[in-house]
């Protein structure tokens, strides 16, 4: 025993889906250490759920996209914490045609929607297992495809689909649950920050961020592999691994290039 004691850590707490999920992990009774780098917004984040009677979260200002998990560590451990829970959901996506994006900023996709992914992954397993805790990775639907029009975030998310079901083979022994969650659209911050205009996903496959984070919560408790909220997204993810490879790239092409025209680029 460490005497740490078990924090629920949530990446990206500071909008969209990583607000929700923290409402749902206090709402459950987790204590919380909240990461992104709005440290304002954590701070109001923290301040809400602490007003609800839970302990005031942990908030934890970091650039992952250039932070290590080291850092992370260090940071909770000067607060007398270690995690239980990790969910891994700070991400970005960018649309456009790949040569022509800035290839830094693409580079910066991978050092947070991977390379933080994977450190903070392996970095507190030990910390999991004492805990008998686990770690939810948000990947996405588009995981399960190529991606022209949106080529790296496309392949950042297949690459967290295909890590977090491998760890929670591997974990299974360290008895520590590994689920990622895969959602479909959801009305975020997320479309302004990639350059998708409003209103270009179908309504059929949107879901909320409070209904995406009920998901995960309960998919994450119960140890499922994966998790795909919606029955259309469900559907789709269990579809195309039988749709031919070249009708796939065709479809993610026509959507994505809709989005590039309602963008004028
Ligand atoms: N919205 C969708 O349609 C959708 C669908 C499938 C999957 N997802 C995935 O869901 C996750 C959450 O996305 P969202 O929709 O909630 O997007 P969002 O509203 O834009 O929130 C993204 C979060 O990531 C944090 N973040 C971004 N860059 C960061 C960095 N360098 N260091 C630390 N934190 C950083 C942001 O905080 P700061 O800016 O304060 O750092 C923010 O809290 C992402 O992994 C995304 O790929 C989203």
């Amino acid at each position: 025993m460490t005497g740490l004691r078990p924090v629920t850590v949530i990446t990206g707490a500071s909008a969209g889906i990583g607000v929700a999920l923290a409402r749902v992990f206090a709402r459950h009774g987790h204590e919380l250490a909240l990461v992104a780098r709005r440290e304002d917004r954590l701070r109001a984040l923290a301040g809400e759920i602490a007003a609800t009677g839970a302990r005031m979260p942990i908030v934890i200002a970091a650039d992952l996209a250039r932070e290590t998990a080291q850092k992370i560590g260090e940071a909770l451990t000067a607060q007398g914490a270690e995690p239980q829970y990790l969910v891994n959901n700070a991400g970005f996506g960018l649309v456009g045609f790949a040569e022509k994006l800035d290839r830094a900023e693409q580079l910066a996709m991978i050092d947070l929607n991977i390379r933080a992914l994977t450190d903070l992954s392996l970095a507190f397993v030990d910390s999991l297992a004492r805990h008998k805790g686990g770690l939810l990775n948000v990947g996405s639907v588009v995981g399960f495809l190529p991606g022209p029009g949106m080529a790296v975030y496309y392949a950042t998310k297949a690459y967290v689909l295909s890590f977090s079901e491998a760890l929670h083979s591997e974990f299974k022994r360290r008895g520590v649950r590994v689920t990622v969650l895969c959602p479909g659209p959801v009305p975020t911050e997320f479309a302004a920050r990639a350059g998708i205009s409003e209103g270009l996903a179908p309504g059929i496959l949107t879901q909320t961020a409070e209904h995406v984070a009920e998901q995960g919560y309960r998919g994450l408790m119960q140890g499922r592999r994966v998790v795909v909220p919606g029955m259309v997204n469900k559907l789709i993810t269990t579809l195309i691994p039988f749709v031919p490879r070249w009708i796939v790239l065709a479809a993610v092409d026509a959507r994505q290039s809709k989005r590039r025209s309602a963008r004028g680029t």
